[in-house]
């Protein structure tokens, strides 16, 4: 047998190379490289135990019945798992530090064990005491969860197995789990897929749910969750920057829901709260009547969300102009420029262009482009949008203007928020005519970025006419 050689491993993908460099190939992250001791060789557990059990096979009609769910109680959390947690399976819950991961698993714990089930909360960040604190300032001193502070996996797996009706176990980190019969140092991705490993194969085995947290990390001194995504059933990230009181827990994955779903909540004192009309909040801060601001009627996961879309140019100081984008993607934005230039005759080119999603939501659907570009005219024309508009629809690189999905959806939330007024694609007619919009919204649909452009350039004469 070749002689084992430790090998270099990414702590951001978990890609493994033969010597150390600076850049990970594989994912074109810098400086994630760790050095770490190979697996152990050899047979495997299972070629070991010898003499498998004969798999009955099944065709495929017959009753599958839904999966037991556990509802956390939170309904903005159920939605996002697709209806509440799943017996014997694993989520993994990632996101900044000081996001809220801890905070929000907590509440959630205290609402499955206050419904009368077994809940096992292991922290290996925090002493029980720390753990204690933020359950008296969340108001749940009184909840009848287990609490432990732990971080050696045998320990860990010597308690699970003793349990015989634990419903929910959260592990609160992975990555400060550690196996002893690993050379690999705590934290790095040896140790912690071993250690998700052991955890979720234990889950499976007795029955119980288990959410494991995983810091995303900018240093490649310790694995981040990603390397942990294929392992698990359901993945959720909590995005939101920490200086804004919103937070958006997003599922990435789910074997068990529908994934780019999202759950909105807000900071506070006394824990995350839910916001159930996720719309009003992200337009609550809007002022009418300022250019370069546009409302954008979005799709997240199964649920329309109104978001407020704002632009800015300024003169560019010289040299290549800046691009900054919060929330959306810079190419887009690129794109979009190149096609308000080359298709609608607009110069642009000379400016610094900021982009922001108000409320620290990202977005990713094209259908932003509209609205993204409606933002952008009503910056470089210093003309308001209409307040009382929303905008969406995907613009394609000759500037024309294509469908979205759920149109309807979005024009009745937009509708139920008190907007009037809709710009957005020619709508196909249907085996014959296009759904009737919701009460109260009148239509502008548009097939090209060029008559958009227009809208402005005609508000612009009509201002000038008006002005004494
Ligand atoms: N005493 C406090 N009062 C109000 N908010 C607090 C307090 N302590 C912590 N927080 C909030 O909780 C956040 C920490 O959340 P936490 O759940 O520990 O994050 P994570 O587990 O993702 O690292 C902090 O960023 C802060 O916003
Ligand atoms: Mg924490
Ligand atoms: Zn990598």
């Amino acid at each position: 047998m070749a002689k084992d050689k430790t090998r270099f491993v990414c702590q951001s993908c978990g890609a493994a190379h033969p010597k150390w460099q600076g850049r990970c190939e594989a994912c074109g992250e810098w400086n994630t490289l760790a050095e770490e001791a190979p697996a152990p060789r050899g047979p495997g557990p299972a070629a070991k135990a010898g003499g498998g059990r004969r798999v009955e096979f099944v065709g495929l009609k017959g009753s599958s019945a839904p999966p037991p769910r556990i509802p956390t109680g939170i309904a903005e959390l159920d939605r996002v798992l697709g209806g509440g947690l799943v017996a014997a399976s694993a989520v993994l819950v990632g996101g900044d530090p000081g996001i809220g991961k801890s905070t929000i698993l907590l509440q959630a714990a205290a609402r499955v064990a206050a419904a009368g089930r077994r809940v096992l909360y292991v922290s290996g960040e925090e002493a029980v005491e720390q753990v204690r604190l933020r359950a008296g300032r969340l108001g749940l001193t009184e909840s009848p969860m287990a609490l432990a502070a732990a971080t050696a996996l045998r320990d860990i797996v010597a308690s699970l197995e003793g349990e015989n009706d634990a419903a929910l176990v959260v592990i609160d980190s992975i990555q400060t789990v550690w196996l002893d019969a690993l050379d690999s140092a705590p934290g790095t991705v040896a140790q912690v897929r071993a250690c998700a490993a052991e955890l979720i194969r234990l889950a499976k085995a007795r029955g119980f749910a288990i959410v494991l947290v995983g810091h995303v990390t900018k240093e490649g001194t310790l694995a981040g969750p990603r390397v942990l995504e294929h392992m698990v059933d359901a993945t959720l990230y909590f995005e939101g920057d920490r200086g804004h009181q919103f937070r958006i827990l997003r599922a990435v994955k789910n074997r068990f829901g529908a994934t780019d779903e999202i759950g909105v909540f807000e900071m506070t004192g006394t824990g995350l709260m839910e916001v159930a009309n996720p719309s009003a909040l992200f337009l609550a801060e809007r002022r009418g009547n300022v250019s370069g601001s546009a409302v954008f009627a979005g799709i997240e996961g199964t649920r329309p969300v109104l978001v407020e879309i704002q632009a800015l140019l300024s003169p560019s100081s010289g040299g290549s102009p800046r691009r900054q984008v919060v929330g959306w993607d810079s190419g887009r934005l690129s794109m979009l420029l190149a096609v308000l230039e080359s298709r609608c005759g607009m110069s642009l080119g000379q400016n610094d262009v900021y982009l922001n999603i108000a409320g620290g939501l990202r977005i990713n659907e094209p259908a932003a482009d509209l609205a993204v570009a409606a933002a952008l005219v009503s910056a470089a024309t210093d003309r308001p949008t209409d307040p009382d508009r929303v905008y969406f629809g995907e613009v394609g690189l000759s500037g024309e203007v294509r469908q979205v999905a759920q149109a309807e959806a979005r024009l009745r939330e937009a509708a139920k928020l008190g907007f009037t007024a809709a710009t957005l694609p020619r709508r196909v007619a249907r085996g014959g005519k296009a759904a009737a919009p919701p009460e109260g919204i009148a239509l502008a649909e548009t097939g090209h970025m060029a008559d958009l452009v227009a809208v402005f350039a005609e508000k612009t004469v009509k201002r000038d006419r008006a002005a004494p």
